[in-house]
Order: structure tokens, then sequence, then C-alpha cells
């Protein structure tokens, strides 16, 4: 059956989406299963570049059907603001949300900006793991079924005011329910027609054959279960998230292609073996990326191979442009780590590897791999 499942084996940022593109003439169907406003990609149409977080990237071909699936947690005002561009674009391209999907409110993005998540874990700041919250918390959660009219909606955030006013006064959050239906009404008006329920649409569609690829975000060390916790995100961006996002069976999936960057890069604290630039100059390179380039002496250094690890490391950054989409922080870098892609590989049934970025390796004189430990 026909669905293939594209998936990075690092903490994400692979360039998954160029894989998505060379594959865009295989497929009908994009669909996204897991994660949220975290993930980014850039997309160029040669006239406009777009950000884009939260919509599957095979959509800016031409005639394509997205789906944002019911493992994402999605947040209106992305969504409302990617929609406006796709229209823009006006490719003939349509998008599709599961009613199961959750919606990331005002405050999960604030209590991820507020709380220890992000000083601890150096997350996106997204709301991403508050949403996941509220989801296995059950009676705080907000879907995207609720926002099938204005009514329902305003009597779901009522609600959970009621249930979260003493949270909300303890972590500073001073928007009133009403302050936030008037905000988000021009976008719950927006997305209610997309709304559908897309697992029974997916699996209709794998019966009668269609191709659907399905764009994993994120990265596997990144997975809740499988990745470098606590340092991870809150979904599971392997191969089980695929399924369970979207609802279709295990043997469904095809072909799985594992995306490997020929280096490795991280944003955000953790664990990180063949690091160039260490953890402790995570800040220190954020207040620098204005101005990150390699002067005339340095790439004389990387050219003689007598750069040392922060040189390196640098190097990586300047030459691969490891900035994030989302936060526009500085990607950790450091050499590629087959130990830990040995791992990915397995857990994730991988039989294609698409490496990239090898271009930014060229002309190195020497390079270093981690092998095993
Ligand atoms: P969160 O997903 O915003 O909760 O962040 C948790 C961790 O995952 C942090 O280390 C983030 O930097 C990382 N992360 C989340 N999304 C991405 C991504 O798309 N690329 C790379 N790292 C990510």
């Amino acid at each position: 059956m026909p669905v293939t499942a594209v998936i990075g084996q690092q903490w994400g940022d692979e360039g998954k989406g160029k894989v998505v593109d060379l594959k865009s003439k295989t497929f009908e169907i994009a669909a996204r299963a897991t994660g949220g406003r975290n993930a980014g990609h850039t997309v160029n149409t040669g006239e406009k570049v777009y950000k884009l977080h939260l919509i599957p990237s095979g959509v800016f071909h031409p005639n394509k059907i997205g789906i944002l699936g019911n493992g994402m947690v999605i947040e209106l005002e992305t969504l409302y603001k990617e929609i406006k561009f796709l229209k823009e674009i006006d490719n003939g391209s349509k998008i599709y949300v599961s009613g199961k999907a959750h919606v990331t409110m005002p405050w999960h993005k604030y209590s991820d900006s507020h709380g220890a998540g992000e000083k601890k874990i150096g997350t996106t700041k997204s709301g991403i793991g508050p949403t996941y919250q509220s989801k296995a918390n059950r009676t705080e959660a907000i879907r995207i079924y609720d926002l099938k009219t204005k009514e329902r909606f305003e009597r779901k955030v009522k609600k959970v005011f009621g249930l979260k006013k003493g949270e909300f006064e303890r972590i500073g959050f001073e928007k009133t329910y009403r302050d936030i239906l008037d905000d988000l009404e021009y976008a719950r008006k927006a997305i209610e027609p997309l709304v559908i329920d897309s697992t029974t649409y997916l699996l209709r569609e794998l019966y009668n054959g269609t191709n659907i690829l399905a764009e994993g975000a994120q990265g596997a060390l990144l997975d809740y279960d499988h990745g470098t916790y606590p340092f991870v995100t809150s979904s599971n961006p392997t191969i089980g998230g695929i399924c369970t996002g979207l609802g279709i069976p295990a043997n469904s999936i095809e072909n799985v292609i594992g995306i490997v960057k020929a280096y490795t890069t991280r944003v955000g604290f953790g664990p990180f073996p063949t690091e160039l630039t260490n953890e402790s100059n995570l800040n220190k390179e954020i207040s620098l990326k204005s101005k990150l380039e390699l002067t005339t002496e340095e790439e004389e250094l990387i050219k003689n191979g007598t750069a040392n690890d922060e040189l390196m490391g640098k190097y990586l950054v300047v030459k691969g442009k490891e900035f994030g989409t989302t936060t526009g922080r500085v990607r950790r870098c450091g050499w590629l780590d087959l130990g830990l892609v040995k791992y990915t590989l397995a857990i994730n049934g991988v039989n294609e590897i698409a490496l990239t970025k090898l271009d930014v390796l060229d002309g190195l004189p020497k390079l270093k791999i981690g092998t095993n430990y």
C-alpha cells in the first residue's frame, strides 16, 4: 500500500523538505502527523520566501492535498497565516485539518515561555508541551472539532478558564476568555470549513490506492519515548507517530526514507556527543548570530586542517546556514554520529537513506565521524 514516510534521523533540521520536493511527482496527498508550530521549513517560490510551521511542505507543489493529522497540535493564528500564503500562491493545492487534532491556545504558549520547559530544555516556546499536557489531561483540552461553531468554541474556552483560574493567576496569564475569543474569531471562521475526519479520509484514499507522503516533523532523537529524554519534544516524530498521528495502519507504510544530515545539529539543550560548539557557547552564539561569519584567517585555518573544534563548529554554522526557522537560534553543530544514526534507523525501520548537506563538508581536508561509544 502506498504510504511513503520521510523521517528525520537526528535532532531535526536534516533537510526533510528537499526530499519531499524530490518525491513530489510520486504522491497526491502530503500529510503531517505530529508536533505543531515548533517545526519550521522555508519555502522559496522564486518570487517570495515563506517560513512555514504547520502545513506540510508538499502542498507547495501544484494540486496536492495537505492533511494536518490528528496527532498535531495547532496554533490557530499560525495556521490562518499559512492558509493565506497558500491562497496567495494559488497553485490548486488544498488543506484539510483533522477535527481530532488539538489546539494550542494562548495560555499554552504563555506557559511554555514562562515555565520551566523553556529554561531547562530550551523549548521553542511554541506551547507544544503544555498543549500535549492538556491533551493527556483530557478535561482542559480544546480540539479542532471545537471550532465547529462560535458557541461551541466559546463554551469550551469558558470551561477551561473555570478550571485553570488558579493556575492562570499563579503564572500571571492575564487575558480574559472574552479577549481570547475576540482575538481568535477571524482564525476560527477561516479554519472551520477545513475541518474533516481525516482518519476516514485517509483510509478511503488508501483503499483507492492514492499515494500518500507522510512528512515527519523534528527528528527521531527528539522523540518523547525514544529520544534523549528529557531533552526532547512532546510527541513521537518516529515511525509509530506517523501511524497514531494519522490513523493509518502500520502495514500501509511501504517505504521509510530516513533523512540524515552529513554532520549533526541540534537546537535546545541536551547531550550531543560529537558536538563542536559546546552547550556553554550556546547563548554566546545566539548573541553573535547577526555577525556570524568566517574571517580570512579562520578560512585559512580550516583549509589547512588546523582549526580547533570551536572553529570547526562555527564553520558548520556559517556554511550550513544553521539557524532555526522557528526561533532564529544558532544550531549547535558537530560531526556525524553514526552510533546514534544506527539506533534511529533501526527504530524507524528505514529502508532508504537520503544524506543531506554533504556539500557543506566539501573541501575540508579532514573529517571526523563518530562510529561507536
Ligand atoms: P518544543 O518542541 O518546543 O517543546 O522543544 C523541545 C526540544 O525540541 C527543544 O530542544 C527544541 O529546540 C527541539 N525542537 C522542537 N522542534 C524542533 C525542530 O523542528 N527542529 C529542531 N529542534 C526542535
